[in-house]
């Protein structure tokens, strides 16, 4: 990139003022206030906004990050479906400390969460896998996810391959296939402010139903 391209990118920039976020505002359950966001997120028309940033660990520290679909929540967790053993699983399987983070921009909002990802039962995940379309489900099948391959035709064939293979049978949930669940010990709301000058909630677990809220400086 140009020296010229950089003054422009540096030069870009957004002063935040949709909304302000204070203490009285807030939930005292930070998965009660995720929702009461979630909802507006949607309201708002927000292109997939249960897009997230899952980052994860390896075994030897180093990070790494890529997006997931949020597909559901319970009083405690945060759901999201892919390949056991892709690199997130892997990392997973060595170290479940893992963050989630939702960018919303449209609404000048940032939710950083971090937890312990667990597998979901296979009940859970079986449930999750009949919902989707069966194309979907063959491509789970076709996916040796995150493993190098030689080309598009490849992957396609290999599609092709499953379909065939389970014509008008149910298709069962792949050993490999499955949810994980990530219980958060901390939730931080960001919203943007003018000046720099923004709102940050940090809620952080005490036990099983209590958090503490503190204002962080932005
Ligand atoms: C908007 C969006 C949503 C995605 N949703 C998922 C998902 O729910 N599950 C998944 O396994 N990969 C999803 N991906 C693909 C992942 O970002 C990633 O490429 C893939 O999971 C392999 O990651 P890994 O090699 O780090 O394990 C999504 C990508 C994007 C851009």
């Amino acid at each position: 990139m140009s020296f010229y391209e950089n003054q422009h990118i540096a030069a870009l920039r957004k002063n935040y003022q949709l909304k302000g976020l204070d203490l009285p505002d807030l939930q005292e359950d930070p998965m009660i206030q995720f929702s009461t966001w979630f909802s507006e997120a949607l309201e708002a028309g927000i292109t997939e906004p249960n897009a997230m940033v899952l980052s994860t660990v390896s075994s030897d520290g180093a990070p790494a990050s890529r997006t997931v679909l949020l597909k559901g929540t319970d009083k405690r967790s945060f759901h999201f479906y892919t390949n056991y053993n892709s690199e997130k699983g892997t990392h997973i399987s060595e170290n479940n400390n893992v963050s989630l983070l939702f960018l919303w921009l449209d609404l000048e909002r940032q939710v950083r969460i971090t937890g312990e990802a667990y597998m979901l039962s296979n009940e859970e995940s079986l449930n999750y896998f009949r919902s989707r379309p069966l194309d979907s489900q063959i491509g789970a099948w076709a996916s040796d996810q995150s493993m190098v391959i030689p080309s598009r035709q490849f992957l396609e064939e290999k599609f092709s391959e499953m379909k065939k293979k389970f014509k008008d049978n149910a298709i069962p949930l792949p050993l490999f296939w499955g949810g994980y669940k990530v219980v958060p010990s901390k939730i931080e709301f960001w919203q943007g402010r003018p000046n720099r000058l923004h709102d940050r909630f940090r809620y952080t677990k005490l036990d099983e139903n209590n958090w503490k809220i503190e204002r962080l400086s932005p």
